[in-house]
């Protein structure tokens, strides 16, 4: 019971704000079929049949998985307090009906921009490769959820997953097309992009 004088935050103002580990496993298992696997840039990953994605610490989980990534879902590092409002506004929740369709795509950056200081890492994300304001306008077709994992010791730097309805696939795609011309990509040194069905 929320008592009249206590603050009352209507909405998800604070949504996904605690951290949230999250385990993708390749495998023979998982709600997802994998579709395609495909090496953007540097070494690809080992083929799999399904993609199993467990939230929370859940021992054992990977098992039997061919390959196992892990993620963990972090306040914000770039956004305005503008851009915020209006992801805030236009960003559908994760796991709707329709969107049967998701992709997987851990990203490296390198250590030349890992040695750039904050301000200038915003500057190339947003200012000169308008990555928030591209990706603006593809939502609401595409959920999404962003898991860091440099600080884990993984193989990459960010696990990106992204669901949307088989018929926003080709926007999708443009979408990802836009982002690998950009300035922010030059910094990208791995990037694999495996795609996803669920199973209906
Ligand atoms: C669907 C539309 C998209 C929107 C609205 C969007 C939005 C964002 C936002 C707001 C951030 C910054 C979070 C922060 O402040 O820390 C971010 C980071 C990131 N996004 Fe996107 N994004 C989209 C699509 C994509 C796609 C398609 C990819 C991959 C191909 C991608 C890869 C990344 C990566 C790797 C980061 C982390 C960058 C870093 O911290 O250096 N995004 N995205």
């Amino acid at each position: 019971v929320v008592k009249s004088h206590e603050p009352v935050f209507r909405g998800d103002v604070y949504r996904d704000v605690a951290p949230l580990v999250v385990t993708f496993a390749g495998g023979s298992r998982g709600d997802w079929r994998v579709e395609r696997i495909v090496p953007v840039r540097g070494a690809s990953l080992p083929s799999a049949d399904r993609l199993h994605v467990v939230e929370g610490d859940q021992p054992g989980a990977s098992t039997s998985a061919v390959w196992s990534l892990r993620g963990v879902t972090s306040n914000l590092h770039y956004t305005s307090e503008g851009e915020r409002l209006a992801l805030l506004a236009a960003q559908p929740p994760l796991g709707r009906a329709g969107a049967t369709k998701a992709a997987l795509i851990p990203v490296r950056k390198s250590d030349r921009w890992w040695g750039l200081a904050q301000d200038e890492r915003r500057a190339i994300f947003e200012e000169r490769s308008h990555h928030i304001n591209t990706g603006l306008r593809y939502l609401p077709a595409v959920a999404r959820r962003l898991h860091h994992c440099r600080e884990l010791g993984e193989p990459f730097d960010f696990l990106t997953w992204f669901e949307y309805a088989p018929e926003d696939e080709r926007g999708f795609e443009q979408l990802v097309d836009q982002l690998r011309r950009t300035e922010e990509w030059t910094y990208v040194d791995r990037e694999v992009d495996v795609r996803l069905a669920k199973e209906v």
